[in-house]
């Protein structure tokens, strides 16, 4: 978690790292903080709270350093307090360090740093590393110019264990700037005569579109005018710059009140370039990036789908469609399970890894497990170049575009349609499927983005809906095969921003002992899209009804609704991507809940956008 971000211009630093700041609060803002080079040394401006709260520390206006580092935290080690917000600095305060990520070891290298005389002030892992830093450089004296810097930099870093992206500025040389990064993110922006530094690629869009993509222990230096790269050994090596099709404008607002009821709208846009050009007429799915063989494809004992939060619940779309196309046994997992649970893999199982971000931790833990044990292993992900796909043999993208809110909606969708994309392709090379069937289910998949535009115009009812239920203390959420999978998603979408406490059963476990908890009054939210499952499903809305349950009913079937307290009929389709679709009233339900109780929607309480930490 945290953001960081930094510059290297002409320009003055301290508005600029602000503003990248602001773009990544969502990774973090429980407190924030900046350091520039001035000319009597490092400054260091901090505050609690939020960014805005950082901007308006008396001061801030005065810095002219045109190089500077910033962060947004969200607390792993240490409250959040302006002691423990960073940037930290060492002792001798000629180094200013950011850092993104956990650093494992800290406890033995803060005693270690102690038996030298070093004293921390905070109780943050990240205090270690300017130290550690200080304490090299110190004992470099026969190096000269950046080179001892460079080298300070590179040994504390082989010292630490566990995952960072930080950014370090040295009050001796005030042109450069030296960052790397192990496992969490750190891309530079390539401007003319100046660098930009983010967690992610959005927040500095509107500055440049063409970046270097780092990988694990590329040591950079940075000036105005350069990036240098190297290797853990310090050899120089070359790297290439990536260009960045978004533009800036999909990364804002648009006039929309909330980032996530833009990213709810864009579902329309979102899923058509989800599919993009792989349908073609009379042609087989086009999937270039996999190549996959019959033979290949036969000789896979078992899919793995592993993924953390909407991601997973994402997944369970994909198995569902994998199993029914492909006939290959799919299993779905958590990543913080998986990792740990020492799963059956070999070379002969296909391991696929679902994360909007492709920086979560977990998964990408996961996928490094899976690739150890010999299995082929495939990212999905909506950031191109992200850990997660760089680290995999093979990586497809949702192409999205960027998701800001914490809540994932248009995400999920994106990851839903290339599911079936993907798992139409795999039928095809397979040869083992109607090919009419196949066609059929196609020609459904580029019909959803008129159906989502159809399905937002209920937007109105269900913020009525919003309206009845908003103070509600537990809501309920049922469904069977694929209507489960929506109502897992729907629960969790509720939880995240309205902070109701919601549950997902599948609808016939309900009376093995949930059903307790139905009493008059309580809301049932129940997704019936599924027409072969549709009667059983109605029993068990029955069954809260008679015990006085209220029930909002999403379905695509044609019901008698009357019996049901409030109904929204979304189009049909295909029952396995019908979760496009049904997800949709729900996805506006959390959102009219969170803002009828006057809750920040984006940024919900305790919670990240994207998880680097395990
Ligand atoms: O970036 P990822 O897709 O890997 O993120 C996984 C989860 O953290 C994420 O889906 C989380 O559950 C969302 N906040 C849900 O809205």
């Amino acid at each position: 978690m945290c953001g960081i971000v930094g510059y290297i211009g002409t320009k003055k630093a301290s508005p600029i790292l602000i503003n990248g700041l602001l773009r990544l609060e969502y990774r973090g803002y429980d407190s924030a903080g900046l350091s520039t080079i001035e000319k009597n040394g490092i400054s260091l401006m901090k505050n609690i709270g939020r960014v805005k709260n950082l901007s308006e520390l008396p001061g801030i206006d005065d810095l002219e350093g045109t190089i500077g580092i910033a962060h947004t935290r969200w607390a792993t080690h240490g409250i959040p307090s302006k002691e423990n917000s960073h940037p930290h600095t060492d002792n001798s305060k000629n180094f200013s360090v950011v850092h993104n990520g956990i650093i494992e070891n800290y406890y033995s290298l803060r005693n270690k740093l102690k038996d030298e005389g070093y004293t921390f002030y905070s109780e943050t892992d990240t205090e270690v590393i300017p130290n550690l830093i200080h304490y090299y450089y110190k004992n470099l004296k026969d190096e000269i110019g950046i080179n001892r810097f460079l080298k300070a930099v590179r040994n504390a870093c082989l010292d630490l264990k566990g995952s960072f992206a930080i950014e370090v500025i040295c009050k001796d040389f005030p042109d450069n700037m030296i960052v790397v990064r192990k496992d969490s993110p750190l891309v530079i922006g390539k401007a003319d005569g100046e660098n930009y530094l983010s967690s992610d690629i959005p927040a500095i869009l509107s500055f440049t579109r063409t970046f270097y993509l780092l990988n694990d222990f590329e040591f950079v230096v940075l000036s105005r005018n350069d990036a240098k790269f190297y290797d853990t050994d310090l050899n120089p090596i070359n790297k290439e710059l990536t260009s960045i099709e978004w533009d800036a404008i999909g990364a804002e607002k648009n006039g929309y009140e909330d980032y996530m009821l833009k990213e709810i709208h864009e579902q329309v846009t979102s899923t058509r370039e989800t599919v993009g050009a792989r349908f073609q007429e009379n042609q087989k799915t086009c999937f270039n990036e996999l190549n996959f063989t019959k033979e290949y494809l036969s000789s896979l004992n078992r899919i793995y789908i592993v993924a953390c939060g909407t991601a997973m619940h994402a997944g369970l779309a994909g198995k569902a469609i994998i199993e029914k196309l492909c006939r290959i046994q799919t299993e779905v997992d958590i990543a913080s399970e998986f990792r740990y649970r020492d799963p059956l893999i070999d070379d002969k199982t296909l391991c696929i890894f679902i994360s909007q971000s492709g920086e979560t931790a977990d998964t990408i833990a996961a996928l490094k497990l899976s690739k150890q044990k010999g299995a082929k292993t495939l990212a999905i992900s909506n950031v191109i170049g992200s850990s997660l796909s760089r680290e995999s043999d093979l990586a497809i993208y949702t192409h999205a575009g960027p998701e800001i809110a914490v809540a994932s909606t248009k995400a999920y969708t994106s990851q839903i349609v290339l599911l079936n994309v993907l798992a139409i392709y795999m039928a095809e090379v397979l040869e083992n499927n109607d090919i009419n069937y196949l066609n059929t289910l196609k020609k459904d998949i580029l019909e959803l983005p008129e159906k989502i535009s159809q399905t937002i115009e209920h937007s109105e009812c269900v913020k009525d809906f919003a309206k009845k239920i908003y103070q509600e203390k537990d809501v309920f959420y049922i469904g069977r095969g694929i209507d489960n999978a929506i109502a897992k998603e729907g629960s969790l979408k509720l939880k995240e921003i309205s902070y109701i406490h919601s549950e997902s059963y599948a609808a016939g476990e309900l009376k093995h002992g949930a059903i307790a908890l139905i009493e008059k009054g309580v809301t049932v939210i129940a997704s019936l899209t599924d027409k072969d499952l549709t009667k059983k499903t109605i029993s068990n809305i029955q069954e809260v009804i008679t015990r006085g349950a209220k029930t909002l009913i999403v379905t695509n079937q044609d019901l008698d609704l009357s019996t049901f307290d409030f109904s929204i009929k979304i189009p049909e389709t295909n029952a396995f991507i019908s979760p496009v679709l049904a997800i949709i009233p729900l996805q506006l339900l959390a959102y009219y809940i969170s803002k009828e109780k006057g809750l920040d929607v984006d940024k919900p309480r305790n919670l990240a956008k994207s998880v680097t930490v395990e």
